[in-house]
């Protein structure tokens, strides 16, 4: 089974054009359910009204808080998404790493997570490459750092999507290929292997995420290896979204 990650970031701007993006989502999901496993990371204020209105869509949230004292103004638990229907969380995406996270503050992210039986999406990616290969350590601090102090039993409940940060969002510098896709997969495999064992390195699903659109998202599956995609911009026009979906869903 594929996955595929809507992430739709602090988008739609009202209630309404959120759950009319529901709608069409749970359409797309119910089209290609038998091969594909849809997970729609929305914004947490919308949470609770497309679980009511959108019953069979699978729902992630973007972010958590580690705070688990309530006298934490602004602040979002475990506790409070898994009360949402949030089944799955992303954690450490660059948008929010660029805000100071560091990778311990991400690790705690995922052990609260973790406590509420939430799947975590961590997302590990370098800013920039170098021809020397040395952006391969910053990747490796992430992805040890950050499963560091998981119990064993929850591994099979994680995700990790690699995301070049200089693939993502509007200016990117440009698409990965499926080569660079299918060497970084490779590698964090590697990585849950020497930190774990092969069965587990081959268990934890590892998808791609930076500028997936319905003309390469096959490509990153098939050639790139990657266990699924987490789509951001394009998750947001159902129409092409609609067309992502059908492709890896026939591969
Ligand atoms: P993008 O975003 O698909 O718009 O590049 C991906 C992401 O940030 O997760």
């Amino acid at each position: 089974m594929k996955i595929l990650v809507a992430n739709w970031k602090m988008a739609p701007s009202t209630p309404k054009a959120a759950l009319a993006l529901a709608k069409s989502t749970m359409a797309i999901t119910k089209q290609t359910k038998k091969s594909l496993s849809v997970i729609a990371c929305v914004p947490s204020v919308y949470l609770a009204s497309v679980a009511v209105s959108a019953k069979s869509l699978v729902l992630g949230a973007q972010n958590v808080s580690t705070a688990t004292d309530v006298a934490s103004t602004g602040q979002i638990s475990a506790a409070i998404l898994k009360a949402l229907k949030a089944e799955h969380c992303i954690i450490g995406h660059s948008e929010s790493r660029a805000t100071g996270e560091t990778n311990e503050l991400i690790r705690e992210k995922l052990d609260r997570l973790v406590d509420q039986k939430i799947t975590p999406i961590l997302c590990v990616g370098e800013r920039e490459r170098d021809n020397q290969g040395w952006y391969l350590s910053g990747i490796k601090d992430q992805v040890e750092s950050a499963l560091s102090s998981i119990p064993k039993a929850a591994l099979k409940r994680i995700m990790i999507a690699y995301e070049p940060v200089w693939a993502i969002g509007a200016k990117a510098e440009r698409e990965a290929t499926p080569v660079e896709c299918r060497e970084m997969v490779m590698y964090i495999r590697r990585l849950i292997t020497d930190m774990f064992d092969e069965k587990t390195a081959r268990s934890i699903p590892i998808l791609y995420g930076g500028s997936v659109s319905e003309d390469n998202a096959a490509a990153f599956v098939t050639d790139g290896e990657a266990s699924g995609l987490l789509v951001g911009r394009v998750s947001l026009d159902p129409k092409r979204f609609g067309k992502l979906a059908t492709r890896i869903s026939t591969i």
